[in-house]
């Protein structure tokens, strides 16, 4: 009984494996995706105080938690893009000046193959006027306007 139950899932395996090789996109699945999240916020005047942008990205299965994060540092997370590619994280967004936003950082079906091109990243860069996107870190769109 044991053994057939065995031989049904190496089966099963099999054809998801044949499958993923027949649409011809199974290295995909392989790929380790990488998230940047850059504080660029300006310096709060008069006293120059230092603006901390609270970040707070998850996704269905991982919760990468609360990040309170000063100027210039940098929020990054790895994963792979699951067999069915639902993957998506979602992140919100808050600095001092009251301003909030909800963002996607990656959803696979946006990002799968954009964000492959400069060492597998999604770069995020979060400035005063909105939340900037960039795949190749040179040029960058602001995609979530404040
Ligand atoms: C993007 O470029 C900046 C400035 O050269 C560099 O500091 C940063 O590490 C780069 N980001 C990535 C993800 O490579
Ligand atoms: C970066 O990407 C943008 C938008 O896709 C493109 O216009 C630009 O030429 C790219 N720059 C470099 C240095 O690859």
């Amino acid at each position: 009984m044991a053994d057939l139950k065995n031989i049904v899932l190496v089966v099963l395996a099999s054809c998801l494996l044949a499958i993923e090789i027949a649409i011809g996109e199974e290295d995909m699945l392989l790929i380790n995706y990488h998230i940047h999240i850059t504080n660029d916020l300006p310096l709060l005047s008069p006293a120059n105080d230092v603006p901390t942008l609270y970040l707070h990205c998850k996704s269905k299965d991982d919760d990468i938690g609360l990040k309170a994060m000063r100027v210039w540092d940098d929020y990054t997370w790895i994963f792979k893009v699951n067999v069915l590619r639902t993957t998506l994280f979602s992140c919100n967004a808050r600095w001092t000046k009251g301003k909030q936003r909800h963002f996607d950082a990656f959803v696979a079906s946006r990002d799968e193959e954009r964000c492959q091109k400069y060492h597998n990243s999604c770069m995020w860069s979060v400035r005063s006027d909105g939340i900037y996107f960039s795949n190749n870190n040179s040029t960058w769109t602001n995609t979530y306007p404040w």
